[in-house]
């Protein structure tokens, strides 16, 4: 056993004796989006700060913690909390928490995100549903050696948003009314949001949307053999346009609620149909 599975299999364990139910699918709720939790019928709550090796989270405000129950008849673990890269964490530990939600047993990662609208059609408020993505983060969670009892050394990624799941997603929208856009994310190191000249390039190499995470834990969880869905809350014009607007952090999170109320209701309808 190499070390990295010692330490998912010390975690899941830890949480193991308090929860015997198998989650089915994993969630990480973004910025703005932890609305989706109200829904859950909660079981069990670990603080990130109990899991052993779980890394240390810095995030704004609250602790982040992982969330055991049910959610529209599925068992679900729920991350209330992500670890970005742009905080200082080794890719290692970005994705730890998926490799561990991946033991637990969860086949399938709905994968949630704000994110700027390089497309000049997405407004503020909008979905987006992730489609494919590109990695400008200069970085790869895979990197180092590989063991292949978590995957293998080389990972398919043709099919990394699987498109069965966005039948569903896409059905639920249409059926609900809930207006949905789709489109390619691309990820961002960050922490500095991009130049004008940045989004006019991204837009060129095919994005659709911009933020700064979730393409880590997209990578892992297909290098586990897990089946991806994600989607995005488009929280500000990215366009790199003459009337490009200054960004706010603040309207960032504004915006993630106004979008999320959609996207909450969207995952919510879609899992049932999982
Ligand atoms: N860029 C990168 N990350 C983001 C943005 C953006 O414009 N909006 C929300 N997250």
């Amino acid at each position: 056993m190499s070390e990295t599975t010692e330490r998912i299999s010390k975690a899941r364990e830890h949480i193991q004796t308090r929860m015997k139910i198998e989650p089915q699918i994993a969630i990480i709720l973004g910025s703005g989006l932890g609305g989706l939790i109200d829904d859950v019928q909660i079981d069990a709550v670990f603080p990130y700060s109990e899991i052993p090796d779980f890394p240390i989270s810095t995030v704004e405000g609250h602790a982040g913690q992982l969330a055991l129950g049910t959610l529209a008849d599925k068992a679900v673990v729920v991350m209330q909390g992500r670890f970005h890269y742009y905080e200082g964490y080794p890719m290692s530990s970005v994705i730890f928490p998926v490799r561990v939600m991946r033991a637990l047993g969860a086949g399938t990662l709905v994968v949630t995100n704000a994110a700027g609208g390089l497309n000049p059609s997405f407004d503020p408020g909008d979905v987006m549903l992730i489609t494919d993505h590109i990695n400008t983060m200069g970085a790869n969670p895979l990197i180092g050696s590989n063991d292949t009892a978590i995957g293998p050394r080389f990972p398919d990624l043709t099919r990394a948003y699987d498109p069965d799941l966005q039948g569903i997603v896409q059905s639920v929208a249409e059926r609900e009314e809930i207006p949905l856009q789709q489109g390619v994310y691309v990820a961002w190191s960050g922490p500095s949001y991009e130049t004008r000249a940045e989004r006019r390039y991204l837009r060129l190499i095919g994005g659709d949307a911009v933020g700064m995470s979730t393409v880590p834990e997209v990578i892992a969880a297909n290098h586990a053999g897990m089946k991806v869905i994600g989607l995005s809350a488009i929280t500000n014009k990215a366009t790199g346009d003459p009337d490009q607007q200054p960004d706010s952090h603040e309207e960032v999170v504004a915006m993630a609620k106004v979008a999320g109320e959609k996207l909450v209701r969207l995952v919510r309808n879609a899992i049932r149909e999982m």
